[in-house]
């Protein structure tokens, strides 16, 4: 059997892989930051097993704070990748590492493709950019896989939030003018799984989100459905009224074009996949 390790298994992704490999029977290690630092070469040297499959979710995901801190975040984004990807490409191992809709600009009409042309626009994006080229450069045959929008309703993602604030306030202002594909972690782990014990795919660049489209106000609206709650209490509003360091993209909807091209089983639709989140945390 595969011997799958998960770098950053303390993050979202990580605990939702662990969590999922263990529903299916499917034997994973995961490591944490504190196990694993991936920036430490001989660290990642030592972890990396002969003929493995590596699962690389540790990341530096403080979008804001990468603005004005973008050397740590291309420690941990660029550096700690290609790392992996050395260790990978000498111990004959494959290597699955995740990435961002924020490697485009943000701009595009039409679902990004995975050989749209790139362009980040925040420091985030190009370090994640970065650790894309550094994993091509070292492993060709890895896979990279592009996410958006992940969310599992626990802690302090968007979903995790509009439910706090469904309690805490009569009314939510949310922005209407971001569109992307919400995506459930539980469903991206699932898929990512697939992936790692599916030997014959060799798609060095994959896209994987649940698919159709939504704004933040449509997602939070439909949170505030699926919990019994008034919709009409969000209200929408534009990006131009909720300012940050780092600009977010008004389109992010990836093509799963390349992943059902490989044969690999498309994610659900996202209110699907919301509707299954919010039965469990709720
Ligand atoms: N969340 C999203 O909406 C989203 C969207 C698109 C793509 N992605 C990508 O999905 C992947 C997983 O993200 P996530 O949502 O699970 O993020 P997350 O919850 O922030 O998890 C990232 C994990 O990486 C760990 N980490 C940080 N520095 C590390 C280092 N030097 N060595 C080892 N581990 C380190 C963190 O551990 P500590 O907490 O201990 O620092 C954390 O557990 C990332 O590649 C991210 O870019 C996420």
């Amino acid at each position: 059997m595969t011997n799958i390790l998960v770098t950053g298994a303390r993050g979202q992704l990580g605990r939702q892989l662990l969590r999922r490999a263990a529903e299916v029977g499917i034997a994973v290690r995961g490591v944490g930051s504190d196990e694993l630092d991936v920036t430490d070469r001989d660290a990642v040297d030592a972890q990396v097993e002969r003929g493995s499959v590596v699962i690389n979710c540790a990341a530096y995901t403080s979008v804001d704070a990468a603005e004005s801190d973008e050397w740590s975040a291309r420690g941990v984004n660029e550096f700690g990748p290609a790392n992996l990807a050395t260790a990978c490409a000498r111990m004959d191992a494959r290597l699955i590492h995740v990435s961002t809709d924020y490697v485009f600009d943000g701009h595009s009409g039409s679902s990004y493709d995975v050989d749209a042309p790139t362009g980040p626009a925040t420091a985030y994006g190009r370090t994640k950019l970065a650790g894309e080229r550094a994993v091509h450069a070292a492993l060709p045959s890895a896979h990279i896989v592009r996410t958006a929008w992940v969310y599992t309703g626990v802690g302090t993602d968007f979903v995790a939030t509009m439910l706090r604030l469904e309690r805490e306030r009569d009314t939510v202002d949310v922005v209407n003018d971001q569109v992307g594909s919400p995506t459930y972690a539980g469903d991206l782990a699932g898929a990512l799984l697939e992936l790692a014990t599916r030997s014959d795919v060799t798609a060095p660049m994959l896209h994987a989100t649940n698919s159709g489209r939504a704004s933040w106000f449509d997602l939070a609206r439909a949170v505030f459905e699926e919990v019994g709650a008034d919709p009409r209490r969000v209200r929408p509003c534009t990006s131009a009224q909720f300012v940050r360091p780092a600009p977010r993209p008004g389109f992010s909807v990836l093509s799963g074009r390349a992943w059902a091209s490989a044969g690999l089983t498309p994610l659900r639709p996202w209110r699907e996949a919301l509707r299954t989140a919010l039965d469990v945390v709720v």
